[in-house]
C-alpha cells in the first residue's frame, strides 16, 4: 500500500510539475489573468498588466539605485545627500508596492523578482564607480527623470485603453518622483539656462 500511495503522489507531482511549467509559459506570454469581479473588458486589464509590470521593473531598479546612492555617496554634501539617497529609496518602495498591487488587482501576477527586474528595466544602469556627490546627484537625476518620461508615455496608454484607476496610480507616482528629481537636481541648478538655449531644448 504504501508503494503505491508513493506511485500516486509521484503522478501527482510530475502533473504539478507540468502545470506549474504552462501557467510560467502563459505568464512569460502575458495570457495569464486570474479570474476577478473587476469590471474592466479581459483584454483591457492584459494590456495594463502588461504595463505596469514594466513600471515595476523600472521602479524596483529605481530603489535599488537610490539605495546604491545613498550607501557610495562621499564628498562635502556627504550627510544631506546621504539622507536624502535614503528619503528616495524609502518613497519608492511605496511606489513599488503600489503599482505590484494594482497588477495584483486586475487579476494578473506582479513580476518582480530580482532577475526579472534587470532583465526587463528600462533605465540606464548605474555605475558602480561614483563616488563625488556630483557624479550620484548627475546619474540619480538620469534616472528619476528617465523613470518619470516611461511613466508618462504608460500612462498616455492608459487613458487610450481606458483603464483611469490605473492611470491615477502611475500618476500619483510620476508626481513623486518628479519632486524628487527636483530635489536631487537643485543641487547642480545653480543658475538658469539662458533664454536661447531654454528655447533650443523645445
Ligand atoms: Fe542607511
Amino acid at each position: 500500500m504504501a508503494s503505491k500511495k508513493q506511485g500516486n503522489g509521484a503522478r501527482q507531482s510530475n502533473s504539478d510539475t507540468r502545470g506549474a511549467g504552462r501557467l510560467a509559459q502563459q505568464a512569460a506570454e502575458g495570457t495569464l489573468l486570474y479570474e476577478t469581479k473587476n469590471p474592466l473588458p479581459g483584454e483591457t486589464r492584459a494590456r495594463a498588466i502588461e504595463l505596469l509590470n514594466h513600471r515595476l521593473a523600472d521602479c524596483i531598479d529605481l530603489q535599488s539605485q537610490t539605495k546604491q546612492a545613498h550607501w557610495n555617496v562621499k564628498g562635502p554634501h556627504f550627510i544631506g545627500l546621504h539622507e536624502l539617497f535614503d528619503q528616495i529609496y524609502e518613497a519608492t518602495e511605496e511606489y513599488v508596492d503600489l503599482i505590484a498591487e494594482r497588477v495584483v488587482q486586475l487579476g494578473g501576477i506582479a513580476e518582480g523578482t530580482v532577475r526579472v527586474c534587470a532583465e526587463r528595466s528600462t533605465l540606464t544602469e548605474y555605475p558602480l564607480v561614483l563616488s563625488s556627490g556630483e557624479e550620484h546627484v548627475a546619474a540619480l537625476s538620469d534616472v528619476l527623470a528617465q523613470f518619470s518620461g516611461k511613466a508618462r508615455e504608460a500612462i498616455e496608454e492608459l487613458e487610450d485603453i481606458g483603464d483611469p484607476d490605473s492611470m491615477d496610480i502611475l500618476t500619483d507616482v510620476s508626481r513623486g518622483v518628479d519632486k524628487w528629481l527636483w530635489f536631487v537636481e537643485a543641487h547642480e541648478q545653480t543658475r538658469p539656462a539662458s533664454t536661447e538655449s531654454a528655447r533650443s531644448q523645445r
